[in-house]
């Protein structure tokens, strides 16, 4: 997009007067381009734009001084680490954390648009904020993520939420020091939602939850339009990072002393698919990202579609690509499988595991799974259920089937009475918790690599982390070894999360 598209996608939209204005169309007859579902499936062939050297530009630098910002997020990893790239920026303006909304100078919702309770909760969250935008006319209220993207969303906040100051979309976060300007100096909404897929653009800032672990992006955006998902319009068209950035980042986290990364993207088996000077993938992406001196390497979300044999060979060289496998597999049903357009079937699925199993014999393999689909028959939820105990998942999320605006399911008549999906995902999670449960019986006594992440929430007295296989761990240990890998010994096991004492000699991991 050259810059004068990029400004027709933009607008600072005209500050009504907010008391009187009750005819909104002065809204929608600027230059403002909403977001549009239609324009998002016409997917570009255009090649991925690398914007190589991010740079904050100096008239920026200083916006922040004596200011704090507040970012709550509401989605998933891949939103969480967006927070950590616009915390990076807010932090390179001059800006100063805060925890509390209460001195906070800027506050930014970074929102979800997977489900609709998710949508909910921000829109009960803005209503909130309306009282503490007329006590501090002077605070910003922003709304960011993957809810800006919606044209419905961007059309209610500017008709119901006026009290918003900006808007902005997945695409342009890095445009985070202009639109705050923006808002400062024009105190008019400024909304700036690109409706094209963003760039990949490198050497953004990030300030990092944390020292122990990290999340790197390796690919943006999805390709698959599963027919009941909103994430294809809402982060664009798949694109990958360069593999020698993400070797980069990869070696600076480790030389930092981080003990972890996950790789990060909607559809990580897609990864290299847009490159088109070379044939390279997920598998040779990692067996190059194994020879780096960091203890563990983790990655999702995986696409059973596109896990291909080299993937699997390269994970069976272990080291530190763990063997924990996140596969959603959304139905057992194929016929289900079909209607979602997952493009696999339920014995693609089965053969898949099989492969994994055969060549990592101890892997582990959690999932999602959404129940309730249009039209799912009792017979094809029988199959998700008889489908969960043939693969043994260690654990699932589970969902209640969401329509989402815009997307083909939404359009699908649904036969399925609430109650009627109720009962089935309550069905579901009792599987799933018992076979958690059994799962975490079979540690007991054995002993587990733990990644000390810091005291148990509920106990200070208390060290919790996590095992190779991702399993919470609480123990009784010294605060120094907290950041580092220890051995502990499994005394007593729960549904989701397993007891031990950590012991200072080997005797046989797990
Ligand atoms: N890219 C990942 C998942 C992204 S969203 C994948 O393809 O597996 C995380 C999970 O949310 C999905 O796996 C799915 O189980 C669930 N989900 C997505 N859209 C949903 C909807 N409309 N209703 C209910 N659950 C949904
Ligand atoms: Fe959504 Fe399907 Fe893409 Fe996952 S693969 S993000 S479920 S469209
Ligand atoms: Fe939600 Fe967007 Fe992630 S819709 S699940 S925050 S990609």
């Amino acid at each position: 997009m050259n810059e004068e598209q990029r400004k027709q996608q933009q607008t600072a939209v005209k500050s009504p007067d907010k008391k009187s204005v009750k005819d909104y169309s002065k809204y929608f007859d600027t230059t403002y381009v909403p977001p549009s579902l239609k324009e998002a499936k016409k997917r570009g062939k255009e090649e991925v734009a690398y914007q190589e050297n991010f740079q904050i530009s100096e008239q920026y630098r200083g916006l922040g001084t004596g200011k704090k910002f507040y970012i709550r997020t509401y989605g998933c990893q891949m939103n969480e680490h967006d927070t950590e790239v616009m915390a990076g920026i807010f932090t390179a303006l001059g800006f100063e954390h805060t925890d509390s909304v209460d001195d906070a100078n800027v506050i930014l919702l970074n929102t979800c648009a997977i489900r609709e309770n998710a949508e909910n909760k921000v829109f009960g969250e803005l209503g909130h904020f309306k009282a503490l935008k007329r006590e501090r006319p002077d605070l910003l209220l922003g709304v960011c993520g993957c809810m800006s993207q919606e044209e419905s969303v961007v059309s209610k906040i500017l008709k119901t939420y006026q009290h918003v100051d900006m808007i902005f979309g997945t695409h342009n976060i890095h445009r985070l020091p202009e639109i705050l300007d923006n808002a400062y100096k024009s105190k008019e909404m400024v909304v700036e939602v690109w409706s094209k897929e963003g760039d990949v653009i490198e050497n953004l800032p990030r300030k990092r939850k944390g020292n122990i672990k990290a999340w790197v992006n390796i690919m943006y955006g999805c390709d698959k339009f599963c027919t009941y998902c909103i994430v294809p319009y809402t982060r664009g068209k798949e694109r990958s990072r360069r593999p020698e950035d993400i070797i980069q980042e990869v070696r600076h986290l480790a030389a930092q002393g981080y003990k972890e990364v996950t790789l990060l993207g909607q559809n990580v088996n897609a990864y290299g698919k847009d490159f088109k000077d070379m044939e390279y993938g997920l598998g040779h992406l990692m067996d190059e990202l194994r020879k780096i001196d960091i203890p563990r390497i983790r990655f999702t979300t995986s696409h059973p579609r596109d896990f291909d044999d080299h993937l699997i060979d390269v994970l069976a060289k272990g080291g530190n690509l763990l063997d924990h496998i996140h596969l959603p597999v959304q139905s057992g049903s194929s016929e289900c499988l079909k209607i979602m357009a997952r493009k696999y079937t339920r014995e693609h699925y089965l053969e898949l595991v099989r492969k994994i199993k055969e060549a990592i014999p101890n892997a582990s393999l959690t999932t999602d799974i959404i129940v309730g689909f249009p039209n799912e028959t009792d017979e094809q939820f029988e199959e998700t259920i008889s489908l969960y105990k043939e693969v043994g998942f260690d654990s699932a999320y589970t969902f209640i089937y969401s329509p989402r605006e815009g997307t083909p399911a939404a359009k699908m008549k649904d036969n399925v009475p609430m109650n009627v999906k109720k009962q089935r995902l309550q069905r579901l999670n009792a599987l799933v918790n018992e076979t958690s449960a059994q799962k975490m019986k079979e540690y007991d006594g054995k002993i587990v690599n733990v990644l000390v992440e810091g005291e148990s929430k509920n106990n200070p007295d208390v060290l919790a982390g996590y095992t190779e296989k991702n399993k919470l761990v609480n123990f009784k240990g010294p605060k120094t070894s907290i950041g580092q890998i220890v051995k502990v010994k499994i005394t007593e096991t729960k549904t989701w999360s397993l007891n031990g004492e950590m012991i200072e000699e080997e005797i046989g991991v797990e």
